[in-house]
């Protein structure tokens, strides 16, 4: 069957998007972003949810129009089932319930961790897609994880964070250094003119691939507050070597754990996903592995790599082309199973 339309629904956290699919193409991407959480530091779940609620429609709408496709046209409507905030799910689920049902078309329920790795497989001009077995490292906000992926619905979590996420060690270092929420695109930027190598934080030791980043944040804000004391311009006068020098720590960390990673299953594909895979840093490091170890290593176009519903999309037509359907009973889940 190639005649397949998705429509895809995303809404686990702050953004909220949907998607228009055409097989494994994208027709249409579309993603409002909830500025309002930036003066918060952080996202509010409940202004997250009424967000959706105001957003939803109109993205919906976008979606459609962009890729110029018809309702009547769409094969099936595919939502992000969790893990997220249950607030913000319940929106997207809700919507995409009713509007199965409207349509008498099938629903189909993704795993916003399968979708960011499974981004990969977006039909896209100039993007390799990785063969199966590959190793994926998914970094964001929420999440950082090493998944061994066998197959489209064959996957398994051989690594994970223990507290925060990768995403979270840059915006708190970020906050550290008095940077504006979310800071991480901002260390990056600064990085670029600084010393790596200027000031030396220690790598927390955690046993086989799991991740901490906790310390590392303790560790900055007692360097800064020491250095402060010393002299008070101590930020403004070192914010490029600070910036480098944080997120060199943090590629150590994440690399040091991905060779282990390689060594372990033998896999020298390494595919990465979420926002944290914009850092340059991140992205040099990895392209570098290709002639250095031999690894084939694969990066996501960015608008796939952040929360985006052409990810739910391109799980839904595989899902799609295996019957993986649900009826109006399918729950949201603010945690789920891999
Ligand atoms: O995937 P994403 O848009 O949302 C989720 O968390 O799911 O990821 C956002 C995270 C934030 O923590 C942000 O600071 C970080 O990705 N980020 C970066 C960069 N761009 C975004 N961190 C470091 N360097 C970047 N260039
Ligand atoms: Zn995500």
């Amino acid at each position: 069957n190639s005649e397949v339309f998705i429509l895809a629904i995303e809404s686990s956290c702050d953004d909220t998007a949907a998607a228009v699919l055409h097989n494994d193409k994208v027709l249409s991407n579309v993603v409002a972003n909830q500025l309002i959480h930036n003066q918060y530091g952080g996202v509010v779940p409940e202004l997250a949810s009424r967000a959706h609620q105001q957003n939803i429609v109109p993205v919906i709408d976008a979606a459609l129009r962009k890729a110029n496709v018809q309702k009547e046209q769409l094969s099936a409507i595919a939502f992000t089932q969790g893990p997220g905030l249950m607030g913000s799910l319940l929106v997207g689920s809700s919507f995409g319930k009713s509007l199965s049902l409207a349509l008498n078309i099938p629903l189909i329920a993704v795993n916003h961790m399968h979708a960011h790795i499974l981004a990969h497989f977006i039909d896209e001009e100039g993007f390799d897609k990785p063969e199966f077995p590959f190793l994926a490292l998914t970094i964001s906000g929420g999440h950082t994880q090493i998944v061994k992926v066998n197959g489209f619905f064959d996957m398994e979590i051989i690594g994970e964070t223990t507290d925060d996420a990768v995403g979270e060690a840059f915006d708190k270092s970020a906050k550290i250094l008095g940077l504006p929420y979310p800071g991480g695109p901002l260390i990056d930027k600064y990085a670029k003119e600084g010393n790596p190598k200027a000031f030396p934080f220690t790598k927390p030791k955690v046993p086989g691939l799991d991740f901490s980043f906790s310390g590392l944040k303790t560790a900055i804000l007692y360097f800064i507050q020491k250095n402060k004391q010393e002299n008070p311009n101590f930020i403004e006068e070192n914010l490029n070597d600070i910036c480098a020098s944080i997120q060199h720590t943090i590629i150590e960390i994440l690399m040091d754990k991905i060779k282990l990673a390689v060594k372990e299953t033998g896999i020298k594909q390494i595919a990465i996903g979420g926002g944290v895979s914009a850092n340059s840093g991140i992205r040099n490091t990895l392209k570098e592995t290709e002639s250095k170890y031999g690894w084939k290593t694969f990066i996501p176009k960015f608008e796939y790599t952040t929360d985006n519903a052409a990810m739910i999309g391109i799980v839904g037509y595989q899902k799609y082309l295996s019957k993986r359907f649900e009826d109006a009973s399918v729950v949201s889940k603010a945690r789920i199973q891999f």
